[in-house]
């Protein structure tokens, strides 16, 4: 991937931007003890300065998540789609209204616990509308053509859909920041525990599914925009 992708990995990348969007990153991130949400303003550098991580080789851990997610990816076209309808959007549709009544009952519950997760419930319901939307429209239009072998015009709705994909990283650091990092209160009741370990699962399923879309299926169907080998795969692409 040219320097200029927004999908390319380097210490100036934002923590924020790396979290929202590779798979796997912003769990490794909390790991290495660097805040997602508060630090999500920080360069790679400057979180792994202050974190006292070695920056060069958090560079090379992120690397090679994107590039396992990439290598787990269905190599030919309509399975890769059947994966992503199956393994993410069923899952989103199924997961997310379970979510958003867990949040609701938490933040009622729970209203005077300074850790409450204040506003999940109506952050979960508004992702959880583009999504809906936006799942539709792939399906109904865009997988259909691309199932077919895809022609020429589909450069267009996937510039549209690829903008549409930009519009989750805001909400998903806001997740991060409301319920801290995901970490629980001491003594959390089991409907807290259930809904940090349900949102946590909802929130790296969908950067691994936008990932999915925007860095392996939609370049096969953009000539100019990347390089294709001959067995439909992009070239690497961090
Ligand atoms: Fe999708
Ligand atoms: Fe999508």
């Amino acid at each position: 991937m040219t320097a200029k992708s927004p999908w390319s990995i380097t210490l100036q990348s934002r923590v924020g931007d790396v979290a929202t969007r590779i798979p796997g990153a912003a769990e490794f991130l909390r790991q290495v003890g660097i805040d997602v949400g508060g630090d999500a303003a920080s360069t790679l550098a400057e979180a792994a300065a202050a974190h006292s991580a070695g920056s060069e080789e958090l560079v090379t851990q992120l690397k090679a998540r994107a590039a396992a997610a990439r290598r787990a990816a269905p190599e030919i076209t309509p399975d890769l789609i059947g994966h992503i309808l199956r393994r993410y959007h069923e899952a989103h549709r199924t997961e997310l209204p379970a979510l958003i009544e867990l949040a609701a009952k938490v933040e009622r519950v729970h209203s005077d616990h300074p850790d409450s997760p204040r506003g999940l419930a109506n952050l979960l319901s508004r992702i959880h509308d583009e999504l809906s939307d936006h799942m539709a429209a792939e399906e109904q239009a865009l997988f259909r053509a691309m199932q077919m072998g895809g022609d020429a015009n589909l450069g267009e709705p996937i510039a549209e859909v690829r903008h549409e994909h930009e519009e989750y990283a805001a909400p998903l650091q806001q997740v991060e920041l409301v319920t801290h990092g995901f970490r629980l209160p001491e003594g959390a009741c089991r409907s807290w525990q259930a809904l940090y370990a349900g949102t946590r699962k909802f929130a790296e399923d969908l950067v691994t599914h936008i990932y999915l879309e925007s860095t392996v299926l939609f370049p096969r169907f953009e000539p100019h925009g990347a390089q294709r080998r001959k067995d439909g795969q992009v070239a690497a692409t961090t």
